[in-house]
């Protein structure tokens, strides 16, 4: 059976079926003990990586933080994955890190259906989608953009953060958004 659920986790109700994707992708129903592990391994994630940011932020300010996410995210990407057997990556329809960050068919679908879905709501921080494709799990949730994340995401960026993102991210293309958009999605999958 085709099984495409694009919902908010605690209001079930609002799950629907995506036509499209179900013309696009074969799949099975998602197992519900492989998206509690994914929806904990995203957690884990969010939770070490923001403290870091935060604490970035305030010892040595934007760009100091820009630095320190450059080297932090990625790393905990790489030690989540090698620890778990997980792939687990963050992608963007504007991604920032381009050698990372780039969506593959299936992500940028879902990132899509995700702007559209948020587009639709007030609320996108529980956006998340998960189908078996090619004996794949895979697993997304939606990043939503928060006050602090305007600092390094936002329309109106400081001069020396602009320059330090340009130094490290010569084809950014993260900035422009406003609260509450879908900055991107933590993308997840474990092989079957
Ligand atoms: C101090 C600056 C800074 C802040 C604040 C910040 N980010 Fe980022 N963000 C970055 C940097 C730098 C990267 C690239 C990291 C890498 O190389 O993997 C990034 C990458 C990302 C990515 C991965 C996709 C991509 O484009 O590379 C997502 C998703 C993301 N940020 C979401 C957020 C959200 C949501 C917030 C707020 C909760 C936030 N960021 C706050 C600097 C920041």
């Amino acid at each position: 059976m085709r099984n495409a659920i694009l919902c908010f986790v605690p209001v079930l109700t609002l799950c629907f079926a995506s036509s499209q994707l179900k013309a696009e992708s074969s799949s099975t129903e998602p197992e519900p003990e492989l998206r509690k592990e994914a929806m904990n391994i995203v957690k884990i994630f969010s939770d070490t990586l923001k403290p870091k940011l935060k604490e970035a932020i305030q010892s040595g300010g934007i760009e100091h933080a820009i630095k320190v996410c450059s080297v932090e995210a990625p790393k905990i990407a790489y030690d989540l994955s090698a620890q778990t057997g997980w792939s687990i990556k963050r992608v963007s329809l504007k991604p920032r890190n381009t050698n990372n960050a780039r969506p593959d068919t299936f992500e940028r679908n879902i990132l899509t259906k995700f702007d559209l879905h948020q587009a639709k709501s007030d609320s996108s921080t529980l956006l998340q989608y998960s189908e078996i494709v090619n004996n794949k799990y895979r697993y997304m949730k939606a990043q939503a953009v928060e006050g602090i994340c305007l600092n390094c995401h936002g329309s109106s960026i400081s001069a020396d953060a602009k320059k330090t993102l340009n130094q490290y991210y010569p084809e950014d293309l993260a900035t422009g958004y406003a609260l509450g958009d879908i900055r991107g999605a933590f993308s997840l999958v474990k092989e079957l």
